[in-house]
Formats: structure tokens, sequence, C-alpha cells
């Protein structure tokens, strides 16, 4: 992205700043508590979205060498991502093909190969079947026919994606659309570290999760005391790609610019500049750093999900600061960001989930101003129609 693409980007910014205005959806758009509630509903999301889109499960840097995993729960399969030798990544259903035992129990790690606790058959990283135990008694077996079951998983701009359907084929570059892959391609993300990565259960649905770190209406009375007092609340600049978006928001140090000519200078810090990546992540990217939010239905459960947050950074070596001096200060970043969901948003989401469940809580709304909130509503309605 060229300095003067975005600087054309914050001009408009700063207009809207100056109007109080945002950009904005078409219409107000009413919505059910029961999207967030229902059995039914949450079926076909995990069959319609999660089982025909990509999505990302991991930033490339975490299963780096050969033999590198990690295991999580999609919405419809418990899975295995793993490094192959020759440097790709394959995806698998994370269950023995002799009786279904969970395969690999640990979070993630680095194997040869895959042996099952349950009467130890074994798999190669590659997936296929490589040991029957006690073959001469245990009968004829296709081993051909009974390697691990394949997830369709790609790589691509230094994530690893995944359409959680083994009869599903995937095309990340496809998903994503020229625009929004021309911009993730220009981050190189794939050059950076994962300084961490955590994931938290809450008793949340996926999209009261995610509209909540989609919403910058929502600042200055949810978080008065952190984000509240840095960025601007309700005023978002907004590229629509469809199914994904690029929006800046103004952090408040930019109001010196309002009335001020700042030339040719390069505003860039005092945005905050966030992506939609469809379905299901946020990716915001930081002057030093970016950030990434996943949000993932639980199996059966539409009153669970899971979040993970991803904190990607330069090595010490790129970043030319002191080691010591590296390590202290994204501690510090990673325990501000714990500290804001712990204490802010998760409370106040438990209890939104709570609210919703009530038998009557009536028919709700999603203003014209809430614009992400409308094209990740968009999506998830456009994704879950009958076809
Ligand atoms: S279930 Fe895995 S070896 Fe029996
Ligand atoms: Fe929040």
């Amino acid at each position: 992205m060229t300095l003067d693409e975005r600087g054309g980007r914050i001009e408009r910014l700063l207009d809207l700043l100056r109007e109080d205005d945002t950009d904005k959806f078409e219409g107000v758009v009413p919505f059910g508590p029961q999207e967030f509630t229902d059995p039914g509903i949450a079926a076909r999301e995990r069959e319609m979205i999660f089982g025909r889109v990509p999505s990302i499960v991991a930033h490339s840097a975490e299963i780096a060498r050969p033999g590198a995993f990690l295991t999580l729960q999609m919405p419809r399969n418990k899975v295995i991502v793993v490094r192959q030798r020759d440097g790709g990544v394959k995806a698998f259903v994370n269950a023995c093909r002799h009786r279904g035992a969970l395969l690999e129990d640990q979070p993630s790690g680095q194997c040869r190969i895959f042996s099952c606790g349950y009467h130890r058959w074994s798999y190669d990283t590659d997936g296929s079947l490589r040991t029957v135990t006690y073959d001469h008694t245990f009968g004829e077996v296709d081993k051909s026919a009974s390697g691990l079951i394949e997830l369709p998983a790609e790589e691509r701009h230094g994530f690893i994606w995944l359409v959680d359907n083994a009869a599903a084929t995937i095309d990340v570059g496809s998903w994503l659309g020229p625009e929004m892959d021309t911009i993730l391609a220009s981050y190189s993300l794939d050059t950076l570290l994962t300084y961490q990565a955590e994931g938290f259960d809450e008793p949340v649905n996926w999209k009261v999760m995610q509209d909540a770190f989609l919403d910058g209406y929502h600042i200055k009375y949810a978080h008065p005391n952190t984000a509240g007092k840095i960025i601007h609340t309700n005023v978002l600049a907004v590229e629509d790609y469809g199914a994904h978006a690029r929006f800046l928001s103004p952090r408040k140090s930019i109001d010196r610019f309002l009335e001020e000519d700042h030339g040719d200078a390069d505003l860039g810090r005092h945005v905050t500049e966030s992506h939609f990546l469809g379905p299901n992540s946020t990716l915001l990217r930081q002057p030093d750093h970016y950030q990434l939010l996943t949000f993932r239905p639980h199996p059966t459960d539409p009153g669970r999900s899971r979040m993970e947050m991803r904190v990607m950074v330069p090595d010490v070596e790129a970043s030319g600061l002191d080691e010591a001096v590296w390590e202290r200060r994204w501690a510090k970043n990673w325990q501000i960001l714990l500290d804001v969901l712990h204490a802010e948003d998760f409370p106040l989401l438990r209890a939104s989930q709570e609210a919703l469940g009530s038998a009557d809580a009536g028919g709700m709304l999603l203003g014209r101003n809430e614009v992400i909130n409308q094209i990740f509503h968009r999506q998830v309605r456009a994704l879950t129609a009958d076809r």
C-alpha cells in the first residue's frame, strides 16, 4: 500500500471527524435475538459458513518446522494442522481411523508421526496410515484407504486457512477477492513472528463476540478509561469489498490536525487500520505490529464460542531492539490486551448473551453507523440463505 493511497483515506477520515459523521450503511436493519440462541440457525452456520468458505486457523510462524502441529476445534471437526516435510501445510480430522480415538491430545507440538493412544496405530505427518499394531491378527486393512481424513487447507499471506469440510475445496485468493488479496500481500505477514496466541472459550455466541470487535460505536461507553481515551467513538472510514472490509478509525492524537495543515506528513500513527476478513476474523494493523482476532462457533451449543487472539511482531533482529526491551515491550502490550478483554469486553458480552436468551427479548436493530457489523451480518445472511 502506498503512503499516498492511505493518505487519501486519512483525509476522508478527517473530514468525517470534522463533520461529526461516519461512513454509513444503506439502511437500519432489524434482527432477532434468536439469531444468537437458536440451535437450528447455529447448525446452518456451521455447515453453510464454516463448511464452505476459508477461515484463518493460525499464523504460519506458529508451525514453522516440519512436524510442527497444532490442534483445534472447528465448528464441524476436530482438526490437526501440521507442517509437511516439503514445507507445505496439511490439515486432518483429529480422529483415528481405527475406532475414532482422539489422535492428538496436545494443543501444539512437534512430532515425526501421530501415534494413537488407544491401540497405537500410527500415521505419517502426511496423514498416511503407517502401522497397524498386531497386524498379523487384525486382518486385512487397505492402508491406502485408511489414512487420516484430509481437510482443505492453504497457506497464504502468512496465515493458514481451512475449509472445515472434507468434501470442499479451498481457494483463498478467490475468497479474498482482488482488493483484499492485494492488501494482505502488501503486509508481508509471513516475515513476522507470532509473539503470542491464546484462545478463550466464552459462554457467548460467536457473532455477539465478533460484533463487539467490529464495533466503533461502543468505545467510549464500554471502555471509558482505556480505548475510549485513545480512540474516537463512532467515526469510521470504510471500504466495503463485499465479503471483507477495511476501515480506519481516528485516534484522538489526530485532533490537532483538524485545524492545522499537516502538509505531506504521514498521519498513519494517528489512526487504527482494521480489516474484517470474512467470515470470522479481524486483523488490526498497528504502526509496529499486527493483531488478529478470530471467532468460532462451538460445535453444538449456539451460546458458546471460542475467541483466539494473536499478536504478530518483527523478530528481535528486525525490530532493532535489545532482546530484553523487545520482550518487555510485547509482554506489556499483550497484558494490556488481556486486561481489557477480561475486565471490560467479556463480562459485558456474557451478560448480553444471557439477556438475548430472554423469551421475550424483542426485535433489535443495527444502525447505519454500525457499518462493519452490517457488512458482517449481510455476509452471514447471504451464506446461510436458501440456495
Ligand atoms: S482407536 Fe486409534 S488405534 Fe485404536
Ligand atoms: Fe470492546
